[in-house]
């Protein structure tokens, strides 16, 4: 018979403070998403302490509900309490992640991305006991929109300022004019980051999911950018021709079911002297190194979007989001690349410089 295991009294406190701290960043991603949707954190914001019914009439809600969220935001640290006014103060700090939609810190989106993933629970539940694959554009609508806000922020803070010039000679030719391609493009920021920057550089956004491409094309031209920018439903295998002087995978060569056909694609349709930037989820080459926070964050969201994505195109190479640099460059080698080179990093984001 075996022993009954021994409980480490203070492991199993430990571990379940932990959880519970989990279960309740669950309860405050509610209510994150309710003050964000309606207004609550803007009617705050630079407002200094203000009343429950202060901040309920700026917001027009009803006061019985804002107050008793007041204070569960109070408890859970996202806003201040003065005990002796009993009032509320959203802190500028606070501000900046919840308020400001073009802070870099900007959270209350990208709460859409677990929204989803518990909407779309049922499709996973049956994806694991079949083995079958989940499209991007089968998931519930949340997904498409936090997914792309949480990557914008990165890409505002980074991209032309950081990442662009990280890359060998790249800023020079988009100066110059060239024509780019954004390989799985979403929502288009990325796209748009560009275009706004290089006026003389016409760019090229693909994606299979044509709701995510109407999205896009509305925020071009919300930014008056639709003269640089065409958007056009391919797969990352099969877009036309170019060539493109520069290639972009912003965040979806992990979600492909078949990278190295991409890749390829890639060599085939890169002018000579061009580059592949190929910007990649933060991750270490094996998961003894991966035991994070922000790998937690992307081995979820992997398990039941990009690896279930990959599947369902066939999934010849199921990646997942924690690829690594190792594996992603093995991608572009097999597809006849010879120059693969960390150009920068952020904690969310690996940045790779590819050449033929
Ligand atoms: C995680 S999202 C990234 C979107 C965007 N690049 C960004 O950073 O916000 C992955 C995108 O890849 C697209 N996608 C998936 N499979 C694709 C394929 N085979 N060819 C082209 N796009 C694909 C999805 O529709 C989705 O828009």
């Amino acid at each position: 018979m075996l022993d009954t295991p021994k409980i480490d009294e203070a492991r199993l406190e430990a571990f379940a403070t932990r959880a519970i701290g989990d279960l309740t960043a669950g309860y405050t991603g509610v209510m994150v998403s309710i003050g964000s949707k309606l207004g609550l954190y803007k009617a705050m914001a630079n407002a200094g302490p203000l009343s429950a019914q202060e901040i309920a009439s700026r917001a027009d809600c009803a006061e019985r509900y804002v107050s008793e969220w007041l204070n569960a935001q109070a408890a859970g640290g996202y806003i201040a309490y003065h005990g002796l006014s009993g009032t509320y103060e959203l802190l500028p700090e606070q501000a900046m992640v919840l308020a400001d939609e073009d802070s870099p810190v900007y959270i209350p989106h990208a709460w859409n991305v677990p929204a989803s993933m518990w909407f779309d629970e049922p499709k996973t539940l049956e994806a694991f006991r079949t083995g079958k694959g989940i499209a991007w554009g089968e998931h519930d609508g949340r997904l498409s929109c936090g997914s792309a806000a949480f990557y914008r922020n990165g890409y505002r803070a980074s991209l032309v300022p950081q990442w662009l010039p990280a890359l060998d000679g790249v800023v020079e030719q988009l100066e110059a004019g060239i024509e780019v391609a954004d390989v799985g493009c979403g929502y288009g920021h990325s796209t748009l980051l560009m275009a706004e920057a290089f006026p003389n550089s016409r760019f090229h956004g693909f994606d299979t999911h044509p709701a995510s491409l109407d999205e896009a094309r509305q925020n071009a031209a919300a930014a008056g950018l639709s003269d640089r920018i065409d958007y056009t439903v391919s797969r990352a295998d099969d877009y036309p021709d170019g060539p493109y002087s520069l290639i972009c995978f912003f965040d979806i060569l992990h979600d492909l079911g078949d990278p190295v056909a991409a890749a390829r694609h890639a060599a085939k349709t890169l002018a000579p002297g061009g580059t592949v930037l190929l910007v990649e989820p933060f991750a270490h080459d094996h998961v003894k190194d991966n035991l994070s926070p922000v790998a937690q964050l992307y081995y979820s969201a992997s398990t039941l979007i990009c690896c279930a994505h990959a599947i369902s195109e066939g999934g010849s190479m199921v990646l997942g989001a924690q690829a690594g640099q190792a594996r992603l460059a093995e991608v572009f080698r097999k597809a006849g690349f010879t120059h693969f080179r960390r150009a920068a990093e952020t904690p969310f984001n690996l940045i790779f410089e590819v050449r033929r």
